[in-house]
């Protein structure tokens, strides 16, 4: 299979997508002269699109020799066109200025994460993010930090610095690792600019484009927009949101096994502390099945650890880094949950190898972490203030995680389901089938509550009456009437459903 992905929000015309993506294929050498492409209504079919779609890529490709059908034998790559360079006429509409959106390179998959950060208008109750809640920030006891790193280390910490990561933050956070019953070397440790770019750098160390990669469905957004611009073929493992139905929660892990089977796959990416988005956790017999499969199949496991410090109730779960006994896992993790994602500080632990190679790739591709945000944060570790930090914010999301919780049980519909978290920062809901919660959003967006749809966090099949509601960064009182807000908009659908009339919020087409 052809590694496309198509995205179905950008503004960029689906067919615009393929054919860049399919022009890429072949300037890059992956589809060569000669090479049969599928035919449009199976690319299609392929692909979830219309089959004009196809067509109309497929005839653009056409028209520039890159392509070439043949009645009743298919269509086949033609190599690359050479074209006669001709300068473009100087009046173009545009004063003669330069027209950069036509030399953009193929789209790479990232806007989805635009939708994550937004601006959002002042007085909203957003629900919108996975973001600590600033108003706690510690800003007077990080800036006696600052200032103490440029008192005493002001001239080592402007200097350009080295690639692994500031050694007084290394030590710091090995210490710390070690306290938490990780033991690990310095040269199985690497700092980068959070768990963003630590998965870009494996990304671009471990995988080709067409190499496939196995990762739950839905996931963060973010590391599709990775895996989706490096064209890497990504292989959709279900998450289990209701732990009636299953026993437990989290990855489906028999569903991996299978995908396992029947693919040669590079990688596993998982996050098994409060997923983001459904907040489910991977209990302990599934991590040990996890990591057995993955050294039966000889796959190694990145592990996103970005939420795991923040437990607030129930019993912890190992890390599958801490479990793992054959060095098969590399664990990603940050600053940004636990304490300020503003500063762009993270870290990466794996075998020596493997950090080492991420270690060359991180060179080429910044130098090194900003190293006054590395050395305030060793500062603000070493005086204890994170300790400090982290458990008073632990207290405080817990009491949010109630508020959302006790009003969910007020005022939720009795058809729907939601996860139940014991940490992180976010719950993810499952409206009754046949609702959408993209209409909810338009309707409770005009009383002044934001969320995401689900659909944002689809791989494949995106669910759309599935919505994911961020809890950090919102007061008791702003959750309460929010939820109140939505279950109120859901009561009245419900009862127009059970008058048998069809409602507003009814699923009018498929989204995606
Ligand atoms: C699961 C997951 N991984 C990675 C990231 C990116 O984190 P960072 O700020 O460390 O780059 C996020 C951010 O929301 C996330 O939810």
């Amino acid at each position: 299979m052809l590694p496309l992905h198509l995205q179905p929000e950008s503004h960029v015309p689906l067919y615009v997508q393929l054919r860049d993506q399919l022009r890429a294929l072949v300037h890059s050498g992956e589809l060569r002269s000669g090479d049969r492409i599928p035919a449009s209504r199976e690319l299609a079919t392929q692909l979830g699109v219309h089959r004009t779609t196809v067509a109309n890529a497929y005839a653009e490709l056409e028209s520039e020799g890159l392509i070439q059908g043949h009645v009743g034998r298919g269509t086949f790559i033609c190599g690359v066109a050479v074209k006669q360079f001709t300068p473009p006429p100087r009046t173009n509409g545009n004063g003669g200025g330069m027209r950069w959106e036509a030399l953009f390179a193929d789209e790479r998959g990232d806007e989805g994460l635009s939708r994550l950060m937004p601006d959002i208008p002042p007085d909203t109750i957003a629900f919108v993010t996975a973001r600590p809640s600033d108003e706690f920030f510690p800003v007077e006891e990080f800036r006696r930090c600052c200032n103490a790193v440029l008192r005493n280390e002001g001239r080592r910490v402007l200097q350009l610095g080295s690639t692994d990561g500031y050694e007084p933050l290394k030590r710091v956070l090995i210490e710390m690792l070690r306290d938490e019953g990780l033991n690990v070397r310095g040269e199985q440790l690497l700092i980068t600019d959070g768990c963003q770019q630590a998965i870009d750098l494996l990304c671009k160390a471990f995988l080709r484009p067409g190499d496939a990669l196995a990762l739950e469905n839905p996931a963060y957004p973010g590391a599709i927009a990775i895996f989706a611009g490096a064209r890497i073929r990504m292989l959709a493992v279900g998450v289990e949101t209701d732990t009636k139905r299953n026993g437990h929660q989290g990855l489906d892990v028999e569903a991996l096994e299978s995908a396992l089977m029947q693919n040669r796959v590079k990688l596993i990416f998982v996050t098994p502390d409060f997923h983001n988005p459904t907040g489910t956790t991977l209990p302990l017999s599934e991590r040990r099945r996890l990591l057995e499969i993955a050294v039966r199949y000889q796959v190694p496991i990145v592990e996103d650890g970005i939420y795991a410090r923040l437990r607030v109730r129930g019993n912890p779960v190992p890390s599958l880094k801490s479990l793992d006994r054959t060095g098969n896992v590399i664990q990603i993790d940050s600053f940004s949950k636990i304490a300020f994602p503003g500063l762009r500080v993270g870290w990466c632990i794996g075998p020596e190898s493997a950090i080492e190679r991420l270690r060359l790739v991180k060179q080429s591709t910044d130098l090194h972490t900003d190293q006054l945000a590395q050395a305030t944060l060793a500062e603000f570790v070493r005086r204890g203030h994170l300790a400090r930090h982290l458990a008073r914010m632990k207290k405080v999301y817990r009491s949010r995680l109630e508020a959302m919780e006790e009003a969910f049980e007020k005022h939720m519909p009795e058809e729907t389901t939601w996860t139940r978290p014991e940490g992180g920062m976010s719950i993810w809901v499952t409206l009754p089938a046949g609702l959408d919660a993209g209409e909810l959003l338009i309707h409770v967006r005009e009383r002044g509550v934001l969320f995401v749809p689900g659909r944002y966090f689809y791989l494949q099949n995106p669910q759309p009456n599935t919505l994911r509601l961020g809890f950090a960064g919102l007061d008791e009182k702003r959750i309460a009437r929010g939820v109140q807000m939505l279950g109120d908009l859901l009561k009245v659908e419900f009862r127009k459903r059970q008058r048998g009339a069809r409602g507003e919020l009814h699923s009018r087409v498929a989204l995606v």
